[in-house]
């Protein structure tokens, strides 16, 4: 009998299974460390009758999204679930798990009586919108038992109930496409009611939905000119009954003290305006200066409740704060503050002064000349303003704005700025960290580490291109480079689910996938939409990055239409011909070759891209069309991948095995890409590849679409020591010319920076966009060597391939069955690697030099003799 239960059960994605969008959430478990197996499980389940159901001992080690064996719940439903699981040899199961209770949000439209409320003033439509706050008073006349809050905004909102702050979610709900798809969170209010008066309110900002988008200047209004909070209160009594506070005509709004609010160009906030007790009974009453709170009654507006969807995934919220590593007193009397680390959130102050004091917080990701550079923010002012109230001491933080920086200057501060007085606060999409990698070199690890900072600063609810300037999209292209990347490090699954599901409403009916979802207008490049390979292909690439990090088919099945169609958009563009040799493409995009002005222009042939994306997507289409049991699919897209792969190999594989396009990339696609056919042409190329890396001096030759490639391209054709070489190069471009040159995120360029401390000149010039950090998926497989040989890694493949003159590595990454690990060092001549497999799973340890070893669960030692040249001409990496 194992004597330690397993941990509480987790229900689909969601943190803490509250709110849940689905009658039969699929249930998870962790066994406890040090466990060897799990032969079978139990899982019983409670309804809030007392009903008890169990499935009794079922023989299986499953223990990641078992089906519900229960009856399904109904909306607000909740059932508690326990778990306990029998090991090999073990007569009795271990002990129940503690519960966890999985709750159902409103899963049927009808279930929605509220409606969509704001402030009925009219507004300017041409400038920065005043944002309101509405708010309602309630009393509760019966005890209470549970309450539940379910809230959605157009436009971004903080709700608050008898003057505390209801969740620490932040930029709720959300960016979804809003005209069908409109994400609502469930709150567990319970311990904010009092029997008596209630209050209840929320502060709005214009968020995406009104909010100024897309560059150029960008765009308003883009799904609505309304700003509205739309909630419904469930009061349950200990007598059963239910009393509903649900936004409607009996609401009132008022102007909130935020005099202004946009996501790319900060907050403007009044201090004098804060009436602390707002959201209290009683609290409409004025503000604090005596000033008469101007209520009055909300304008009610329309949401079609069938486009409104539970959120249960982890929210944005703040993740971790960083005081300011150094503060400069500057002549002029401002503040010059480095928080030493480039990140997505904002500033926090504590300050005291006389009232009316006006404190001027910019932000930015690099300095120039000792201030800060904003020409790469364009036109996102990413300024916030806080208008002392003079009295006391205050804390204020903007709500509903986001910045991408590492700098700040601050002006208007009233006296000396105390430490302490600044933080800078980190926020993102709080999801819950998967994976580690060390290494024995600081520069790489440092890579790594700016690596992971990315993928933090662009999941904002959604992947997106960088944080700072006016863009902040979901590029589609970026995506599907960093996915693998971001699957590893975190459990980010369930954002992109999320995100995949606008990539569906967003594409066009004839299989369009645009270029960043959700689409916002882009100037002639961007608008109308075009079909482009290697951004559209997202839509059939990452739903198999998903399923390849989790081993859930649901990801393939819910996505395997639009996946579909754009391989069938893409065949019907090539024709017969297989070749997708005309049209627009962005190519390898920001190719090191391409002139600064011009990314798209790089050395490998745009088509020579889309072509071998054709062939690429179609293998993915077809392997998630086996998945889930759709053979004729499944033939005739392997069928198609052929085709296309044979055309490619028709069009640009030259008699000397040479491309037709001979640049990095062009190598790096057909070798990765598989399209090549044979060892022999495959092993040319790789030479062919490793003279190209040679002759450009070890440096990177590759943009968005190489990038992610080459490094896989060079260790499957017998060239890691290549691989290498370009991994450790500091001269630009290269991965670690930026880490050289202070960088602590992925740059967009390799030159973003460029050598002599300048700006690189084009307005397109980020300093936190994760696409080129996609080498990390190279280091976590090959540079430390942990890798899925099976979906959801039931199945390991441990395959170092040290060198670089590192000395050790390790990787490990929390999979669906437990936490899986590699580490190894180098001493003299011997190898040591240190593996862990999870319970119920298997590992192939393929390590250099040295025959394959098959692995059962649990923690294995080897040492193997090791020498570079020994490593290196050992078989391929692959
Ligand atoms: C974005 C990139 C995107 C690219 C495509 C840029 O403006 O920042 O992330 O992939 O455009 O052209």
């Amino acid at each position: 009998m194992t004597h330690v239960s397993t941990s509480p059960a987790t229900f689909e994605y969601s943190p803490d299974g509250l709110g849940l969008g689905t009658a039969c959430p699929r249930i998870s478990w962790r066994l406890p460390d040090g466990s060897t197996d799990q032969v079978a499980y139990e899982l019983e389940i409670e309804d809030a009758d007392g009903m008890t159901t169990t499935t009794g001992r079922v023989a299986s080690p499953r223990r990641s999204l078992v089906p519900w064996p229960g009856e399904p719940l109904g909306s607000r439903a909740r059932a508690r679930v326990r778990v306990r699981v029998w090991t090999t040899g073990a007569e009795d199961p271990s002990p129940w798990s503690d519960p966890a209770w999985a709750e159902a949000a409103l899963l049927d439209p009808e279930d929605w009586v509220a409606r969509p409320v704001g402030g009925a003033w009219p507004e300017d439509e041409t400038s920065d919108r005043r944002p309101a706050r509405v708010r309602r008073e309630f009393t509760i006349g019966r005890p209470v038992v549970a309450a539940r809050l379910y809230a959605t905004a157009h436009g971004v909102y903080e709700a608050e109930i008898n003057g505390a702050r209801v969740g620490d979610d932040a930029l709720s709900p959300g960016w979804t496409v809003y005209g069908k798809r409109l994400k609502y969170r469930t709150y567990d209010v319970t311990d904010h009611l009092v029997q008596g008066g209630n209050a209840i309110g929320a502060w709005l900002g214009d968020g995406w939905y009104r909010g100024r988008l897309g560059f150029h200047g960008g765009t308003r209004d883009i799904y609505g000119t309304d700003q509205s909070w739309l909630a419904q209160l469930e009061i349950r009594h200990d007598d059963g009954s239910v009393t509903t506070i649900a936004t409607d005509e009996s609401w009132l709004a008022a102007a909130s003290p935020i005099l202004e609010s946009g996501l790319y160009d900060g907050e403007v906030h009044d201090g004098r305006l804060a009436d602390p007790d707002w959201s209290r009974p009683g609290g409409a009453g004025g503000h604090d200066d005596g000033e008469p709170g101007d209520w009055t009654p909300v304008a009610v507006r329309h949401r079609d409740p069938v486009t409104l969807e539970p959120d249960d995934e982890p929210p944005v919220r703040c993740t971790g704060e960083l005081a300011p590593a150094s503060v400069v007193l500057r002549d002029d009397g401002s503040y010059l503050l480095d928080f030493g680390q480039n990140v997505a959130g904002r500033l926090a102050i504590t300050v005291t002064g006389p009232s009316g004091t006006r404190v001027v917080l910019r932000h930015a990701e690099v300095i120039i000349d000792g201030d800060l550079a904003t020409r790469p923010l364009r036109q996102a002012r990413a300024t916030d303003e806080y208008i002392l109230r003079g009295d006391r001491t205050q804390r204020w933080e903007p709500r509903f704005t986001i910045h991408g920086f590492r700098y700040a200057t601050i002006t208007g501060w009233p006296g000396t700025l105390a430490p302490g007085s600044v933080v800078a606060r980190v926020y993102h999409t709080d999801m819950p960290p998967a994976g580690e990698f060390t290494c024995s070199d600081p520069l790489v690890q440092r890579l790594h580490d700016n690596v992971r900072w990315s993928v933090r600063g662009n999941m904002v609810g959604l992947p997106t291109d960088c944080p700072a300037r006016d863009e902040r999209l979901g590029w589609t292209g970026d995506a599907q480079v960093f996915a693998p990347t971001a699957l590893f490090l975190f459990d980010c699954t369930a954002l992109f689910d999320s995100w995949l599901a606008d990539v569906a409403l967003e594409q066009l009916p004839d299989g369009t996938v645009p270029w960043y979802v959700p689409v916002v207008p882009g100037g002639p490049m961007w608008t109308p939409v075009r079909p482009g390979a290697g951004w559209g292909d997202a839509s059939a690439l990452v739903p198999v990055q998903l399923y390849q990090a989790t081993g859930d088919p649901e990801l393939l099945r819910r996505h395997y239409g639009p996946a579909r169609a754009w391989v069938d958009l893409v065949a019907r563009l090539a024709g017969p011909s297989r070749l997708w040799d005309t049209g627009f493409q962005l190519g390898d995009w920001l190719d090191p070759a391409a002139p600064p002005d011009d990314p798209a222009a790089g050395a490998t042939d745009q088509h020579l891209i889309a072509t071998a994306y054709l062939a690429w997507s179609a293998r993915h289409v077809s392997l998630a069309a086996s998945v889930l049991g759709h053979r004729a699919d499944a033939e005739a897209y392997s069928a198609l991948a052929g085709e296309a792969a044979a055309a490619f190999r028709g069009r640009y594989l030259l008699d000397d095995g040479r491309l037709a396009s001979d640049g990095q990339t062009a190598y790096a696609i057909a070798i990765a890409f598989g399209l090549l056919g044979d060892a022999g042409l495959e092993r040319r190329a790789g030479d062919r590849l490793a003279q190209l890396v040679h002759d450009n001096g070890y440096r990177i030759g590759t943009g968005f679409v190489g990038t992610p490639l080459i490094c896989d391209a060079l260790t499957s054709t017998g060239h890691v020591a290549e691989a290498y070489r370009l991994l450790m190069q500091t001269e630009c471009p290269s991965w670690l010319y930026a880490v050289t040159h202070g960088a602590t995120t992925v740059w967009e360029r390799w030159d973003s920076l460029r050598p002599d401390g300048t700006l690189n000149p084009d307005g397109m010039t980020s300093f936190n966009h994760v696409a080129f950090g996609s080498v990390a998926d190279w280091l976590h497989r090959v540079v430390a060597g942990l890798a899925p040989a099976e979906p959801g890694y039931r199945k390991i493949i441990f395959r170092p391939r040290p060198g670089g003159g590192l000395t050790s590595a390790s990787a490990s990454h929390q999979t669906p069955w437990g936490q899986a690990a590699i580490a190894w060092r180098i001493t003299g001549e011997l190898l040591h690697v240190d593996m862990t497999i999870p319970p119920n799973c298997t590992a192939t340890a393929d390590l250099p030099g040295h025959d394959r070893m098959e692995l059962p669960a649990g923690t294995h030692h080897a040492e193997v003799p090791y020498s570079p040249e020994l490593a290196h001409n050992h078989s391929s990496g692959a």
